[in-house]
Order: structure tokens, then C-alpha cells, then sequence
């Protein structure tokens, strides 16, 4: 039997591995770009975070998206039929998981977080200025929505900023896990932990700083 040595590709080391609990596999397999997607229906505009979407198709563009039935967002993206999948960078990363944690049934997250919106031009809800990207979707296929709350969007206009040429994106682990894409200072991509305690206590450390005297 052939080799990869003999065909001359070099020698990789062998993983040993054991048994891993199936529940755990999105650690592995998950880790594309958090997305922010907003939405728009009537008079309300919202944002979530997001990390469950998925490319399906170059031309139509197109991709899918598990957007739980328990988000506001659910409902605003069901009823407009359309979302902007927002890409931010890593200046945005606390941002990203303070969004993530909280709801627009009773928060103005755009607003709370000092996130500018822009109109789009194909769908009613707004662009992120803050972030790197925003692609404008418009819902193509509803069947999955029942079964597993996966929209399937078609990316209809496209915006992006053309530097930096890899924007150093977020990328979620599991249990709080974060990495970040691409070469940090003198060094290659790195990860760091941003727990819903670290922010609870960043929160109470900067009020404190708030109610010091001068
Ligand atoms: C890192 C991260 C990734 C997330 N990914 C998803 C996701 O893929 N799908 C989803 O439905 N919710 C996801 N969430 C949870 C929603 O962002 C969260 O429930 C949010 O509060 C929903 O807001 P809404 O009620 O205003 O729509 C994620 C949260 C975090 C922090």
C-alpha cells in the first residue's frame, strides 16, 4: 500500500484519540465567524449574535442559518423574511457576547450598544457600521424552520470593507472559549475566555470607576 511519504508529502503526526461525547462535537466543528445579524419589521429593529450558519451555495449565494425559535430575532426575521448578517472584528468582541446575552423583547440592543445602524439597499434592516462586513439576506426556504429552525438565506447585496484583508474575526469554542482568526502582533491567532461572569464583573468594575470621585 502507498504512503503520503512515499508520494513524497511530508510525515504529519498521528492523533491518538478516544471516545468524545457526540453532544460535544460543535467544539471541533463550529468555530466559523460570529456574525451579528440584524432585522427589521414594522417600527423595531434587533440584533443577535450568532455562530450556527453555514455557506450552502456560490450563485444563488446562499446560507443557512439556525436561528432558535426562543430569539426575538426569530419572529422579526420570520415575519420580514429577510436579515443582515453582520461580520465584526475582534475590537468588537465583548460587544458581540454582551448582545448574545440579553434580548430585544425588552432591550434596545442597538442603541444600549452604541452600534450604528446604516439603511441597506434590498432589505429593511440595517447595516452595522462598526463591523467589517454585512451581507443583506432575503429568506429563500422556510421548510426547515419548523423542524430545526434553519432559515435558509440568499445574500442579495454584499458590503465589505477592503482593509484589513483579513479581519481578525471571533470564533466561539463553547463554555465562554473564544478565538480570534488571523496573525496577532508577533505571534499567530490566539484565544482567549469571555465568560458571562468576566462581563457581570467588568460591568461592576466600571460603575465603581462611574461613582469614584474625581
Ligand atoms: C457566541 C454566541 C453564539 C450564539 N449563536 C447562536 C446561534 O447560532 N443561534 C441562535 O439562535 N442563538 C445564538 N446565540 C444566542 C443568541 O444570540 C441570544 O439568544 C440572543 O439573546 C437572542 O437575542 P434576541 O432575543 O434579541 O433575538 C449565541 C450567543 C452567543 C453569545
Amino acid at each position: 500500500m502507498r504512503t503520503s511519504t512515499e508520494r513524497g508529502a511530508p510525515r504529519v503526526k498521528v492523533h491518538a484519540k478516544k471516545d468524545f461525547p457526540v453532544a460535544e462535537i460543535r467544539r471541533l466543528l463550529e468555530p466559523g465567524p460570529i456574525v451579528l445579524v440584524s432585522s427589521a419589521w414594522r417600527r423595531e429593529t434587533n440584533i443577535m449574535t450568532m455562530g450556527w450558519h453555514t455557506v450552502m451555495e456560490f450563485t444563488p449565494s446562499l446560507v443557512g442559518c439556525v436561528i432558535s425559535s426562543a430569539n426575538h430575532s426569530f419572529d422579526l426575521i420570520r415575519r420580514s423574511k429577510a436579515c443582515v448578517i453582520n461580520l465584526p472584528n475582534m475590537d468588537l468582541a465583548e460587544t458581540v457576547v454582551r448582545i448574545g446575552n440579553c434580548s430585544g423583547r425588552d432591550t434596545d440592543k442597538l442603541s444600549a450598544f452604541g452600534l450604528t445602524p446604516l439603511p441597506g439597499t434590498a432589505v429593511g434592516a440595517p447595516l452595522i457600521a462598526e463591523c467589517h462586513a454585512s451581507f443583506e439576506c432575503r429568506l429563500v426556504d422556510a421548510r426547515l424552520v419548523k423542524t430545526y429552525n434553519f432559515f435558509v438565506f440568499e445574500v442579495v447585496k454584499a458590503h465589505a470593507a477592503t482593509t484589513p484583508r483579513y479581519p481578525r474575526t471571533i470564533h466561539y469554542r463553547g463554555d465562554g472559549v473564544f478565538m480570534l482568526s488571523g496573525r496577532a502582533r508577533g505571534g499567530i491567532a490566539g484565544s482567549f475566555v469571555l465568560t458571562c461572569c468576566d462581563l457581570a464583573r467588568r460591568a461592576s468594575r466600571r460603575n465603581r470607576q462611574a461613582e469614584e470621585p474625581p
